[in-house]
């Protein structure tokens, strides 16, 4: 069990939430909802004592083993892919490590195998042996075949190093489970694989999310961080959501009648209160106005940003042209033959399988990556912005937001800088804040910021929603649909798809498919699916 006991945490005076009181019980699995840089993040960090609170407690009892998915990816890149789940459990880690290290040695001392056989036994007391097999399992159900196991995690690409993270977080059966946005950059079957290891998980896990449809599989209870405060409902989403707009209409009418009744009575009030033989039924009512003047009603953190992406100018006539690309790591195809040519008013979905693919051309056509073989040859007239998946080196040097902003500006003019800010919900001395600590949703938001000053006529996204709240989500949909010039978008998000693109570019390491079609069609349509079935590898 976990208790928040009048807690309390802000940054430099600005209050995230204050005098929390809460209980989160084993058994159940609590979802933590809350806008962009609502506070959740850093929640979990007081939780987990990564963080100290402005005041108040957390207690925790001290026999409870607590286990938090990690979200540096570049933490454990000195280890194998095996040893970095098995350090999830890090008391069996360090008798696994030694004994490792022994039994690697090219010659083994009396004194070696002595102390070897001492962790043989601890490491059969802490259940090794089915833990160390417990974790391939989880690695192989998780899509990583045998191979992998002793790969270093440097190899691997950020969707892969998350799969081995979150096998981590859950090795060896911890007590409490803390993930924060575990469904973000992995791909749908690892998800499936998620959602049954929550539905079964018998102790208690919070996680955070903004996936709908994840939180309303998985959350017995829903804790939502908002108005400074933390609110724990039985249910699952959908039914948090049709409990707080109830208790919110209710409020909004109790406060219409309070403040009618206070009206009233003030009106009693200035009529009579000069007169004497009412005087005193002026002043009692008096009082009765005090009592009554309700609250203001305090101010959601849910907010919408405006997202516009304007051009500087008009696509000419030649856009682009992608010329039989191939390319591969490792020996493993990711692309190959692709060609397509982009013409006027296109709004691509990117779709495929394999997320290592979508990305890959992505790469390819923005220049981060040269295809092993083909051509990609943009128009004259074609400036392109690229919003990739993992953004997280535009945000190594550590500026204050404004300053970072500025890098990317021909011409420095904070005013307008703040204004373009200021829709993206940071304002006052929020354009201050240094950028290593904003929060996932924030940095995205701080990169539509970048790619709303560059005014280009192509702009391509690579999972732009991942990390957003609904109202985000929402604005950046309708900017998309106003777009006027060329997009290529790789997203989870089905509606955002169906809602925005006019084409659908489908690649696998068999092949392509390219039709101009909704996606809804795209998905319904019979002959499709056929074409599809045959970019499946065998
Ligand atoms: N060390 C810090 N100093 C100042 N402000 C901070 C610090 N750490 C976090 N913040 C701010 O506190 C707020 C909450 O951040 P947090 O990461 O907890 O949000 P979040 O609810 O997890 O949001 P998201 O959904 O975007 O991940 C943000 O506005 C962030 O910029
Ligand atoms: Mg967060």
């Amino acid at each position: 069990m976990i208790i928040l006991d009048d807690l309390s945490l802000s940054f430099s005076g600005n209050v995230l939430f204050e005098h929390v009181n809460a209980k989160f019980l084993p058994g159940n699995c609590y979802g933590l909802i809350g806008a962009n840089g609502a506070g959740k993040s850093s929640l979990l960090k007081v939780l987990s004592s990564q963080l100290d609170a402005s005041s108040g407690n957390v207690i925790v009892d001290s026999n409870l083993r607590l286990s938090v998915l990690k979200q540096d990816q570049f933490a454990y890149d000195a280890y194998s892919v095996l040893d970095t789940v098995i350090m999830g459990h890090s008391e069996l880690y360090k008798v696994y490590a030694e004994r490792k290290e022994i039994y690697e040695k090219e010659d083994m001392s009396e004194e070696d195998g002595i102390r070897v056989g001492e962790l043989e036994d601890q490491f059969a007391e802490l259940d090794g042996y089915n833990l160390e097999a417990e974790a391939e399992k989880m690695l192989s159900e998780l899509g990583f075949s045998e191979q992998f196991f002793d790969y270093s995690m440097s190899e691997l690409e950020a969707g892969q190093k998350i799969r081995v993270l979150l096998a981590q977080a859950i090795f060896g059966d911890p007590d409490i489970l803390l993930l924060d946005e575990p469904t973000n950059q992995l791909d749908y079957q690892s998800v499936l694989w998620l959602e049954n290891f929550l539905l079964e998980y018998q102790k208690l896990a919070i996680v955070i999310s903004h996936d709908r449809h994840f939180l309303n599989k998985v959350c017995t209870h829903i804790a939502n961080l908002d108005y400074k405060k933390l609110e724990v409902y039985v249910g699952n989403y959908s039914f948090w959501e049709q409990a707080s707009q109830l208790a919110m209409k209710q409020k909004k009418e109790d406060f219409k009648q309070r403040e009618e009744k206070v009206k009233e009575l003030e009106d009693f009030v200035r009529r009579f209160s000069a007169n004497a033989s009412k005087s005193k039924q002026a002043t009692s009512r008096k009082k009765l106005i005090e009592k009554l003047r309700p609250d203001a009603i305090p101010e959601t953190s849910r907010r919408y940003p405006y997202i516009n992406f304007d051009v500087k100018r008009p696509c000419g006539g030649k856009i682009l042209t992608v010329d039989n690309i191939s390319y591969s790591v490792n020996d493993t195809v990711l692309l190959n033959d692709v060609s397509f040519t982009l013409d006027h008013q296109d709004k691509v979905a990117i779709l495929g399988d394999n997320s290592l693919s979508k990305s890959a051309l992505l790469d390819i056509l923005s220049g981060k990556l040269t295809p092993d073989s083909g051509t990609v040859t943009w128009g004259d007239t074609i400036q392109f912005d690229y919003f990739p998946k993992d953004h997280s080196h535009f945000f190594e040097k550590n500026l204050p937001l404004l300053e970072w902003l500025g890098q990317f500006a021909d011409t420095v003019d904070n005013q307008e800088l703040r204004g373009l800010l200021g829709r993206m919900l940071f304002s006052g001395d929020d354009v201050f804040k240094k950028i290593a600590v904003l929060s996932g949703g924030e940095k995205a938001r701080s990169m539509f910021s970048k790619m709303m000053l560059s005014k280009a006529n192509v702009l391509l996204f690579d999972e732009p929603t991942d990390h957003l709240d609904l109202e985000a989500i929402s604005s950046l949909n309708k900017a998309f649909k106003q777009y006027p010039e060329i997009m290529l978008i790789i997203s989870n998000d089905f509606e955002l798809l169906d809602t925005v693109c006019n084409r659908v570019i489908e690649v696998s390491p068999v092949g392509m498919i390219d039709q101009k079609t909704s996606f809804d069609d795209y998905m319904t349509s019979d002959a499709i699916q056929k074409q599809r079935a045959k970019l499946v590898l065998v």
